[in-house]
């Protein structure tokens, strides 16, 4: 990488970290997932969405409501955000965890390290801007590499139109280029059709 593009990602980093700090430094819960009914519908079909298995990484852990959830199928479960805050309550949500902070763009397992699930959710499209382009097309090839050979990748994107919603198939589509095939999707929540907020879940596996 350019020091240039490493300096692009550096600063967007940067921005991204201070803005989520602050979202989240306004208290607990900023996106309502605890009394909201599409929220918990989301986590639901989520969870509902995976197996049982031995190693999870999820990457945008937030406060680690999902990392929870998580905890009841795998056996080992490592969870990445950028933002200290979050973390800070998601280390005290969810022990058995271990947690990164980290920018997923400059962020990779240990060497040789490799998981049966990972999980994005809502997080890609915080990466996907003009100035930091080839790091977000970058995340592509790296994420799926991380997946062990039969490992499941699960997406949940929000999403509100019809653009939004080509804009998340486009982060499926880039996964089905490097390889994975796509198990299944669905949208989740009501209101598609009036530009409401739904949910893209797509699993994919490798
Ligand atoms: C809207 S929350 C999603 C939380 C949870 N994954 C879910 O599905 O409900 C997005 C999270 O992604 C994190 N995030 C944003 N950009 C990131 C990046 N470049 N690397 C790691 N985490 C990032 C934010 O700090 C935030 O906690």
């Amino acid at each position: 990488m350019s020091v240039l593009k490493g300096l692009r990602i550096w600063w967007h980093g940067f921005k991204t970290r201070r803005k989520m700090d602050r979202v989240f430094s306004r208290g607990e819960d900023p996106y309502h997932y605890a009394d909201s009914p599409y929220e918990r519908a989301r986590l639901d079909g989520m969870q509902a969405a995976l197996g049982p298995c031995e190693t999870a990484l999820e990457v945008g852990c937030a406060e680690g409501l999902f990392t929870e959830r998580l905890a009841k199928l795998a056996k080992r479960i490592t969870a990445v955000d950028i933002s200290s805050v979050a973390l800070e309550r998601a280390r005290k949500r969810c022990p058995e965890a271990s947690f990164a902070e980290a920018d997923l763009r400059v962020w990779s397992p240990p060497e040789g390290t490799s998981y049966d699930a990972i999980v994005l959710g809502d997080v890609l499209y915080y990466l996907d801007k003009p100035m930091v382009r080839d790091g977000f097309e970058a995340t592509f090839p790296r994420v799926a590499g991380w997946l062990k050979p039969g490992g499941s990748l699960l997406l949940a994107h929000g999403f509100a139109g019809p653009k939004e919603r080509a804009h998340r198939e486009g982060f499926t589509k880039r996964f089905q280029d490097q390889g994975l095939t796509l198990i299944s999707e669905r949208v989740i929540g009501e209101g598609e059709a009036d530009g409401k907020v739904c949910c893209l879940l797509s699993l994919l596996r490798r």
